[in-house]
């Protein structure tokens, strides 16, 4: 798999430092997947990766938080400017395969990937998705959840706590979370208890993101893993 160049579609901020940005490509992506983006030549070196928030209409989305130098550059990005690709990456989830009553848990921006994974999944989906202060990206999750459960420490009508507290695995059959590395630990060793499945996306920081550079940094029982 190489970088291909696509054209920017739109890139529109959404709230504080969250964006939207959808590039025209046409690729079929697997929920959970992400790509590898780049619209820089030289600096930073690596490129970013970003997983996908939604597809439609030949148009791909990722939403993403300005953290430093390469998220930076892409929330200056402006329709019709040029970006490179490589993907799509990861291995994705095999949502198919899941029945009943499931639950998507974000953390901030892990709210990012929750889009594309619920369009791909067949049973009752409830979402529960934690801020520090506003929510974001919620109102296209209506047509796909049967519930959505907010929690904000710093904004006042939402569950004043964090989203473990109101959340119930015995309630599930499947458990689908993304968020801060605490926030999915806490989520795992509460699906534990009731042997609930549960499916985590790690976004630890990673260097090529297929599997040639051994620049992966997830600590699992097989030693480093993160992108294959
Ligand atoms: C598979 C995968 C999917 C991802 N999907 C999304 C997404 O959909 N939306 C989104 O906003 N972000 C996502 N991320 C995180 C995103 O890649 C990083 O925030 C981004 O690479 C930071 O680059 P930067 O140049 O802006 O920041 P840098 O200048 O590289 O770093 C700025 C700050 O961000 C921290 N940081 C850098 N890389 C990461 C990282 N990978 N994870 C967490 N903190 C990091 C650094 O420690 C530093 O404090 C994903 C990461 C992975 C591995
Ligand atoms: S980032 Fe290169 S092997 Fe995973």
């Amino acid at each position: 798999m190489e970088y291909k160049s696509v054209l920017v579609y739109s890139n529109i901020k959404v709230y504080d430092d969250v964006y939207v940005l959808s590039l025209k490509i046409d690729d079929e992506v697997k929920a959970g997947q992400f790509y590898m983006l780049k619209a820089w030549e030289d600096e930073p070196i690596l490129a970013r990766p970003i997983s996908v928030h939604n597809v439609e209409d030949g148009v791909v989305s990722f939403a993403y938080q300005v953290k430093g130098r390469g998220t930076k550059i892409l929330s200056n990005l402006k329709s019709q400017d040029k970006i490179w690709v490589l993907g799509p990456i990861g291995n994705g989830l095999d949502t198919h395969k899941f029945k009943g009553k499931i639950a998507l848990i974000s953390g901030g921006i892990g709210i990012a990937p929750m889009l594309h994974i619920a369009k791909g999944l067949n049973g009752e989906i409830d979402l529960y998705a934690g801020f520090n202060k506003n929510p974001y990206l919620l109102d296209e999750f209506k047509k796909y959840c049967s519930n959505i459960y907010v929690a904000s420490k710093g904004v006042e009508g939402y569950y004043k706590g964090y989203v473990t507290e109101i959340f119930n695995p015995y309630e599930y059959n499947v458990v689908i979370c993304c968020g801060p590395e605490m926030m999915m630990k806490r989520v795992v060793e509460m699906c534990k208890i009731y042997a609930t499945p549960v499916y985590v996306l790690m976004e630890n920081k990673m260097a090529c993101g297929v599997g040639a550079c051994l620049g992966c940094t997830c600590s699992t029982k097989e030693g480093k893993k993160g992108c294959v």
